[in-house]
């Protein structure tokens, strides 16, 4: 079921990581269903060309680097300083693909800060400001199959994963029966910048047959969002993948998980700055 543009005139959405990929995909659903936006990320120029493709909404762009500390609040103040925010989209992220003694701790500080804890700073402040239960309010959190088992070579960007998802599911069961839902998306394997920016690539057969677009998991996320779900995988393979995990043993499931992924590729490319 579609839902109506009318519905939604006037209200705001902050998404964070819409610079690209998913968080792009669902700035312009929204935009589709007449939601204002905040959009967010480190690179203004690619906000601005994901702006032009919002239409017939208002979008403002605020830049930050929320790998950092305190940019969340920062961010937070920015995007509430022309009104509320009614609906957040807590989608940035990243990953490397490598085992973890070949990586340092500036690149795990910055994932566990982007992650994880700006992740629960935005979600805060955004709880914090429905308090009084005014109207409804949304929050999405973007977390991964990854979210299910552990993952070898990723192994860092799983357990933040699996964090977003527990996290998200007990903040979903504290707000049942309130007018805030709290909705966690699980994508499987997708066709963004993020897999370059990982140093991934070499992955199995499976892997690269199962890959989604952003628009089918956007979509997938933002009706779910809507419907108030509690979590939601997009797509076939990803719903059998992460039903069937619950049969093998720990074990078992990191190891398939390895085999589905494949190797890691040679270089880690040196992560971005503002
Ligand atoms: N692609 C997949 O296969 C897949 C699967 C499962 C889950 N996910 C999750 O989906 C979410 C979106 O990823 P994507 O696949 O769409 O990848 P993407 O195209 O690389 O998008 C990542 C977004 O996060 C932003 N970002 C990265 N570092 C940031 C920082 N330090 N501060 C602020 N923004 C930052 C990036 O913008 P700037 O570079 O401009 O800052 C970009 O807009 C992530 O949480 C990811 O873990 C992806």
């Amino acid at each position: 079921m579609r839902a109506h543009t009318s519905q939604f005139k006037g209200q705001r959405a902050l998404v964070t990581g819409a610079s690209s990929g998913i968080g792009a995909a669902i700035a312009r659903e929204l935009a589709a269903l007449g939601v204002d936006l905040v959009l967010t990320a480190r690179r203004r120029d690619a906000l601005e060309a994901v702006a032009a493709t919002c239409q017939g909404v208002k979008v403002e762009i605020v830049t930050g680097d929320l790998g950092q500390p305190d940019a969340a609040r920062a961010l937070w103040a920015a995007a509430t300083a022309s009104g509320p925010i009614d609906i957040l989209i807590n989608n940035a992220g990243f990953g490397y693909f490598r085992r973890f003694d070949e990586v340092d701790w500036a690149r795990d500080a910055e994932l566990i800060q982007l992650n994880m804890t700006s992740l629960v700073a935005l979600a805060r402040c955004f709880v914090d400001a429905h308090k009084a239960g005014s109207g409804p309010a949304h929050m999405l959190n973007i977390a991964s199959t990854g979210a299910y088992q552990s993952v070898p070579n990723m192994a860092l960007y799983a357990a933040s994963k699996t964090f977003v998802r527990n996290f998200s599911e007990g903040l979903h069961d504290e707000h049942r029966g309130t007018p805030l839902s709290v909705t966690c998306v699980c994508p499987g394997g997708t066709d963004t910048g993020f897999h370059a920016a990982s140093g991934g690539g070499d992955y199995s057969w499976i892997a690269n047959a199962s890959t989604q677009s952003p628009e089918f998991v956007a979509q997938a996320a933002v009706r779910a969002m809507l419907q108030g779900q509690r979590t939601v995988v997009p797509g076939l393979f990803n719903q059998l993948s992460t039903f069937g995990v619950r049969f093998l043993s720990r074990r078992w499931a990191s190891r398939v998980a390895t085999q589905v992924l494949g190797r890691p590729r040679l270089t880690l490319p040196a992560r971005s700055t503002t």
